[in-house]
């Protein structure tokens, strides 16, 4: 079987993947209009030449402007409903999904708004699409640690429903350091932990985020490359990186697909997925994301299964969930 016949057969988890970063332009126009909204586009066709981006401000900056169309329950539902269909079709049985609190709080939305409309989601997904989730609450990092701490306390009601705690937004200028506090606080609490860092942030972000938030997997870490020590721990500790290629090119991390590092990763024996961070801002989800890298970086059908394979291993499924995807993708 050829690599790109390969990818829709293989069953893969999905570990770093914005909600709001899967917000359809037609999907935006029309939960704006229904709530009265205005944002500033035209039409479908003007947002979409907006998504030229520089960097990952450049980005964010129109992001946090779509955000604001979201306003009641069901905006959150249909949100995540959609990325869920969006995940069948790609063969996606396993995601775990960021939400960003503070993007919505800020602007007068309850927090139980936004977690009840994305839970409602999950739970009819897992039981009309066979697809599992988990959540991932993110603290907005260009936000205070003071912000942050609360809203580590309006999460604490819904606990049983979260999974995780990360950490997003502008990286340059706000290290792990700044949050290292809080997410004491929240291992404390029993949440998983992750971070962004080595996206646009150097290799220190990401020893920051090992040593100070004591994270269980990194988000796109693909600056560790420039330190080889870290190379070593990642290796050496099983560290996983939610690895996100077609993001990385629109943000300007890298100039090129055929420069990306995700196979040279893979060949050293770190723990490298494939994800789609913001999908509807960068040209495509789980799926368009393997077959750039496949084209690009000529990848064969064992990088495919072992980056599969690492999907699951680096997920936080249970142990025998995790082994029953793995055993299939094997025998695939
Ligand atoms: N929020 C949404 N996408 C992000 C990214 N790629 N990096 C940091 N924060 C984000
Ligand atoms: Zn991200």
């Amino acid at each position: 079987m050829r690599p790109l016949d390969l990818i829709q057969k293989l069953p893969k988890a999905e570990l770093h993947v914005h909600i709001e970063g899967t917000f359809e332009p037609e999907l935006m126009f029309e939960i704006a209009q229904r709530n009265g909204v205005n944002i500033p586009f035209k039409n479908i066709e003007e947002v979409k030449q907006a998504y030229n981006f520089h960097n990952l401000q450049s980005f964010l900056d129109i992001y946090y402007a779509g955000a604001n169309a979201l306003i009641h329950e069901q905006d959150f539902y249909d949100l995540t409903w959609a990325y869920f269909e969006k995940c069948k079709a790609d063969y996606v049985v396993h995601t775990e999904i960021f939400f960003d609190p503070q993007t919505h709080t800020a602007r007068g939305i309850a927090f139980e708004t936004v977690l009840k409309g994305i839970l409602r989601a999950c739970q009819d997904a897992e039981q009309k699409l066979e697809i599992s989730s988990q959540l991932i609450l993110c603290f907005l990092r260009h936000l205070s640690e003071e912000d942050a701490f609360k809203t580590l306390e309006q999460a604490l009601p819904f606990k049983q429903h979260i999974a995780g705690i990360g950490l997003d937004s502008s990286e340059l200028g706000h290290p792990p350091s700044k949050f290292e506090r809080v997410f004491a606080q929240a291992r404390a609490e029993g949440f998983l932990i992750v971070a962004h860092a080595g996206e646009e942030g150097p290799a220190s972000y990401v020893w920051e985020a090992l040593d100070l938030l004591k994270v269980n997997r990194i988000d796109h870490g693909v600056r560790s490359e420039e330190d080889d020590e870290l190379l070593q721990r990642l290796i050496k500790e099983r560290m996983p990186l939610t690895v996100c290629p077609l993001s990385n090119l629109k943000l300007c991390v890298v100039d090129d697909m055929k420069q990306h590092n995700i196979k040279r990763l893979l060949e050293k024996g770190i723990c490298v997925t494939v994800n789609s961070d913001d999908p509807a801002y960068f040209g495509g989800y789980m799926n368009d994301n393997f077959i750039a890298i496949t084209k690009a970086l000529n990848l064969s059908n064992d990088d495919l299964k072992a980056l599969a394979i690492n999907s699951f291993e680096a997920s936080f499924l249970p142990e025998a969930q995790k082994q029953y995807w793995i055993k299939l993708i094997q025998a695939e």
